[in-house]
């Protein structure tokens, strides 16, 4: 049985989560051999365009719905609080399901109301504000309605977290967020531990995901010669030792891969790495940040977190 990590709802998340953002129509096909592999945990969100082809996948798959755990997001045009419920029940449509276990809050920000997931006004995304503790209030209801098991957020600061859990009633389940060995973000992840909230690592691979070829200069996070050195103990990949050192954590990692060799490979990543190879990791922290969307989203992210 692969690795769980208890939420602070009691519930179970499957420490090897398969992602599902970019390469929309190879989805369902990704998820049905991703489920084969023995994955239990599927991410998505409503802007990546893949609700439809998870659920595809997941009923194709032939593995009864309650024994997958499912995630998606809330999207930034859809912060107000009278949107909240009509925007779930649109994943929800979109999945085929009458509940998802997880759902997060996307992005700390809000943009214009309405339908397109983009609203921009001279090249420039329009605002609207919202304050995203009144966005969560909203989530928070939707838990007595049993369409969402738990709710969490994404991509938030140390400063909005500490204002949400402040503000709020419901300690969030998770926060998913990126997270690998170059951008190891301990003080943050032990902030979380202490009030049980979950941490999920976006991006395991860090530079891998082509959008962001730009940063980290030629090299990629998984060619690191320490992962490949750390790996050959286990005999494992360095690909490999990258998800176990989130899973080493409890934390629980969201691999993403179209190709069904990479799907298998991926899910290997779930063992334990002994405290002496976590040290070591340590030592290549680069502090990279590669999915910061301060300005092309119209405000600053990350202001008080590593990589910023
Ligand atoms: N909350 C958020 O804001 C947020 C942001 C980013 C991501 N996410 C979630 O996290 C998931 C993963 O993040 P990500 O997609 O950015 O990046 P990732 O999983 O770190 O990397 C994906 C890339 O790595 C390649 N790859 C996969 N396995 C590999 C292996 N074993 N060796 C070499 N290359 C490999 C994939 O190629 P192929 O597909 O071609 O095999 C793909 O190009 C997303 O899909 C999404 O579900 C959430």
């Amino acid at each position: 049985m692969s690795t769980r990590c208890k939420l602070n709802t009691g519930a179970e998340i499957p420490a090897i989560g398969f992602g599902t953002w970019q390469d929309e129509s190879a989805q369902e096909d990704a998820v049905v051999e991703a489920i084969k592999a023995g994955y239990r945990h599927i991410d998505t969100a409503r802007v990546y365009g893949t609700e439809k082809a998870v659920g595809q996948g997941v009923r194709k798959s032939g593995v009864p719905r309650k024994d997958i755990f499912i995630t998606t997001k809330l999207w930034s045009n859809k912060h107000h609080p009278d949107d909240v419920a009509p925007a779930l029940q649109q994943s929800l449509d979109d999945l085929g399901m009458d509940y998802v276990d997880l759902y997060l809050m996307h992005w700390p920000m809000a943009w214009k109301r309405g339908e397109d997931p983009f609203p921009k006004q001279n090249g420039k995304p329009v605002m609207e504000d919202i304050d995203f503790v009144d966005t969560y209030k909203a989530m928070e209801k939707l838990l007595q309605t049993g369409k969402v098991k738990a709710i969490g957020v994404s991509n938030f600061s140390k400063a909005e977290m500490e204002r949400l859990v402040q503000n709020t009633s419901v300690v969030p389940a998770v926060h998913q967020l990126e997270c690998h060995p170059w951008l190891q973000q301990h003080e943050f992840t032990a902030w979380h531990r202490v009030k049980g909230i979950h941490i999920t690592h976006y991006s395991p691979f860090g530079n891998q995901n082509a959008m962001y070829s730009g940063k980290g200069g030629a090299t990629k996070l998984i060619d690191e010669p320490l992962l490949a050195e750390i790996g050959k103990k286990y005999t494992k990949s360095a690909a490999q030792v990258a998800l176990a050192w989130g899973v080493t954590q409890g934390h629980s990692v969201l691999p993403k891969s179209k190709t069904p060799s990479r799907i298998k490979g991926n899910f290997g990543g779930d063992f334990k790495l002994i405290p002496d190879d976590m040290k070591k990791i340590q030592t290549i922290n680069r502090k990279i940040r590669f999915n910061d969307s301060s300005g092309t989203f119209g405000r600053d992210f990350f202001m008080d977190l590593e990589g910023k």
